[in-house]
């Protein structure tokens, strides 16, 4: 929303929330999310053309177009649990519109949803429509993050699913419009309603997978002479496969690619396609298996004991340049160690300490898990550092001084092959990385 009025001078959005603090974050100099090059957006055009406000019912009632912008985290509870999306919100929303609209309005999904979720959010509106028309878009959001502002700013595609009918064709064509200010016209691709919630899932699910198959490489890689960075440059070179998501890693993370799968794969289900659920499914075993081979090997590389050892862990977003730890494989990892009785210093530039401990589970007297300013002070008197996010910042660490105030054998589990693995056993580590044999 703020790429739109960054690039929309003439619209005004609102972007309301009923959460109070939430707000007051967005208003204020400290924005509740880090993201690269959002801060200068939002400062440039709020209080112009873009404003946060918990004013729900009045934004609504103002509002032309209307974008559903709310969470669906996979379900906790009920039928479905642990795989379908929870779809509370959306539905809450839908019903606030219609309570609260007193004229026609364009809803636009932006939120990602189960195919023919956008036939539930028409169903509540039209039958609460008393005379006014609702039309419904679904609108996903490709942007990946850390590089956000990036890809709002070029995005490949914009895609824009519509009812096939003249009043969801004008409808298609003023969000068309909005986009068309900044992005060229041929990369606005418009469908119908189902294949745009459809393809949001598939694009993640292909993303998720390839990465899953080259996971699943490196566990060979490890296993012979090969070497997983070799085999992703030289697959990738072929222009059918292209080079890009196949960096091996710990396993992926995110609020999106574990969610989307299980959504997908229960939607498979529902829809009588078990071959189909399982082969999906399947992308999510093998990540699965990524983390938990990763704690393996730590284990076993360190004599089969990592009991009372001090394990520097270096990072703890899900990936770079964000401070999301949604899903992060470091979760998996410390969790795992930390059954093993490991002790962990754990730094990340960006993360919190409360986020770290609610991911963990744990309380601030938890005394087997510090937290780190740096770092060095957190490989200090190590038994082995494992990195675990591609932070840049890491590369250009000292690693003879991290090495010279460590206990020996150092060991360095590389788990986003960042570092030279060669330069850092001239140093003297026992150094491994992902699918290197
Ligand atoms: C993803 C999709 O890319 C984006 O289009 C969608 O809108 C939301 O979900 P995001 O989760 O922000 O975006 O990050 P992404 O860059 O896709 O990375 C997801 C995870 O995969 C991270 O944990 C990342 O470290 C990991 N990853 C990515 C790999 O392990 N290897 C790769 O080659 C690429």
């Amino acid at each position: 929303m703020a790429m739109i009025a960054h690039k929309c001078a003439g619209h005004q959005v609102t972007v309301v929330d009923i959460n109070q603090s939430r707000i007051d974050a967005w208003n204020s100099d400290k924005l509740p999310v880090f993201e690269p090059g959002l801060d200068a957006i939002v400062e440039e055009a709020r209080g112009r053309n873009l404003f946060f406000s918990t004013d729900v019912d009045t934004a609504i009632r103002e509002a032309e177009m209307i974008f559903l912008s709310v969470n669906t985290p996979t379900k906790t509870y009920g039928v479905g649990a642990g795989r379908a999306a929870d779809l509370r919100y959306i539905e809450k929303c839908a019903r606030k519109i219609a309570e609260v609209a007193e004229d026609d309005k364009i809803v636009v999904e932006k939120s990602t949803l189960p195919v023919r979720t956008a036939e539930s959010v028409k169903r509540i509106l039209e039958s609460n429509s008393n005379g006014r028309n609702f039309q419904i878009l679904s609108n996903p959001e490709f942007l990946a993050e850390g590089t956000a502002m990036a890809d709002l700013e070029a995005p490949d595609r914009v895609l824009i699913g519509g009812d096939q009918t003249p009043g969801g064709l004008a409808a298609i064509q003023k969000l068309v419009d909005i986009y068309a200010t900044w992005v060229p016209r041929a990369n606005v691709i418009t469908t119908n309603l189902w294949s745009s919630e459809l393809s949001k899932l598939t694009a993640n699910a292909f993303l998720a997978q390839r990465i899953s198959s080259i996971n699943a490489i490196s566990a060979l890689c490890e296993a012979t002479e090969a070497d997983v960075d070799e085999v992703a440059h030289a697959i990738g070179t072929d222009s059918r496969i292209g080079p890009k998501f196949l960096r091996a890693s710990v396993g992926f993370g995110g609020s999106c690619f574990q969610k989307d799968i299980l959504n997908l794969v229960y939607l498979c289900e529902h829809f009588g396609l078990p071959e189909v659920a399982a082969y999906w499914n399947g992308v999510i075993e093998m990540n699965d298996y990524q983390k938990r081979r990763f704690s393996r090997r730590v284990i076993s590389a360190m004599f089969n004991t990592v009991s009372d050892k001090k394990i520097a862990v270096l990072g703890f977003a899900f990936k770079k340049d964000t401070n999301d730890t949604r899903e992060s494989a470091a979760i998996y990892i410390c969790k795992d160690l930390l059954e093993e009785q490991a002790n962990l210093a754990i730094y990340d530039p960006k993360v919190e300490v409360a986020q770290i401990q609610k991911d963990l589970g744990i309380d601030a007297d938890f005394d087997r898990v510090t937290y780190c300013e740096s770092a060095y002070e957190a490989t200090e008197g190590a038994h082995a550092v494992l990195i675990l996010t591609e932070w840049d910042a890491f590369k250009t660490l000292d690693f003879q001084k991290i090495y010279d105030h460590m206990q020996l054998p150092a060991f360095i589990f590389d788990g986003r092959n960042l570092l030279d693995l060669d330069a850092l056993r001239a140093i003297g580590f026992e150094a491994r990385g992902i699918g290197k044999g």
